[in-house]
């Protein structure tokens, strides 16, 4: 259903890995109140979340995993993250359905779900998560920035054509792409949460055995770029590229932001409009 390739996933995980703050992750599994808590990981593909985390912090949790791709879904369920896990396939992009997967929960987690998802679609996020009183971690959100070396004269229109494909419809409505990370900042503040947010760039080098996620990288940011009108830029930036990498001399860091919020003694009274 999503189009997300499990491959892609895997790859993306080693990088993911050592992108995200292990100290967020900690203080948000510590900040969890209950004994066998159900934590609910939005969007949770092929687990790589789940088990980051329990990584981190061994936890006596329920990992509920939901995604809208069964088959997705099916890798999930065999990495097992944790004590438990149930998996869940359900669209969030029906608010009901996200109602759904945060019932009962004692926190909520993503990865790379934020920059896919509309202001509205993450003000009702944030509602539920303020009015439930449970902790929050959206790691790995895409901020926009992306730098490569060498430089190449395209970079510049093709990272900001690329940014612009972000903000299309990717099916929650219009995306915030590049504004996630801000957007969901400002909200979670706004509705009394106490919010760190770190920066969780990824390192990627040709050299050093990152060609595995930059080839696929350089096609998806190429492919976007010329559908969002820049295709002449985004030919020549792609063959530039693709000489980069087999040369194993591309570098790129891709900017991302891991955020957490922890509902606070001061917490928004339930219901307050955060539009
Ligand atoms: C970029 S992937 C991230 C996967 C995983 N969290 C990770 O970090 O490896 C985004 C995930 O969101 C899921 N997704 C996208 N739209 C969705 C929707 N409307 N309902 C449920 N899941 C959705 C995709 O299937 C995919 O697994």
């Amino acid at each position: 259903m999503s189009g997300f390739d499990s491959d892609w996933l895997d790859a993306r995980a080693v990088v993911d890995e050592a992108a995200r703050s292990d100290a967020l992750a900690a203080r948000f599994l510590g900040a969890v109140q209950a004994r066998s808590p159900v934590i609910a990981d939005l969007g949770c593909g092929t687990g790589n979340n789940a088990v980051f985390l329990e990584g981190v912090a061994k936890t006596l949790a329920v990992w509920r995993l939901i995604d809208g791709d069964a088959e997705l879904l099916t890798v999930a369920r065999g990495r097992n993250p944790g004590a438990r896990a149930e998996t869940r396939l359900a669209d969030l992009s029906d608010p009901e359905a996200l109602a759904a997967a945060l019932e009962g929960a004692a926190a909520v987690t993503c990865s790379a779900l934020l920059d896919l998802v509309s202001k509205q679609w993450l003000m009702a996020l944030t509602g539920l998560v303020a009015s439930a009183r449970i902790p929050v971690l959206a790691a790995l959100t895409y901020d926009g920035r992306m730098e490569f070396t060498p430089a190449h004269p395209a970079d510049a229109a093709v990272t900001a054509a690329f940014n612009r494909h972000q903000q299309g419809d990717k099916g929650f409505g219009p995306s915030l792409g590049p504004t996630a990370p801000a957007a969901f900042e400002a909200l979670l503040v706004r509705a009394g949460f106490d919010v760190e947010s770190v920066a969780s760039d990824w390192h990627l080098d040709a050299a050093a055995g990152g060609a595995a996620v930059l080839a696929p990288l350089i096609d998806g940011i190429a492919e976007a770029a010329a559908d969002a009108g820049e295709a002449e830029a985004a030919d020549i930036w792609y063959r530039g590229r693709q000489g980069d990498l087999e040369k194993s001399r591309l570098q790129a860091t891709i900017g991302h932001r891991d955020i957490l919020g922890i509902s606070s003694p001061r917490s928004a009274p339930e219901g307050e409009d955060l539009a």
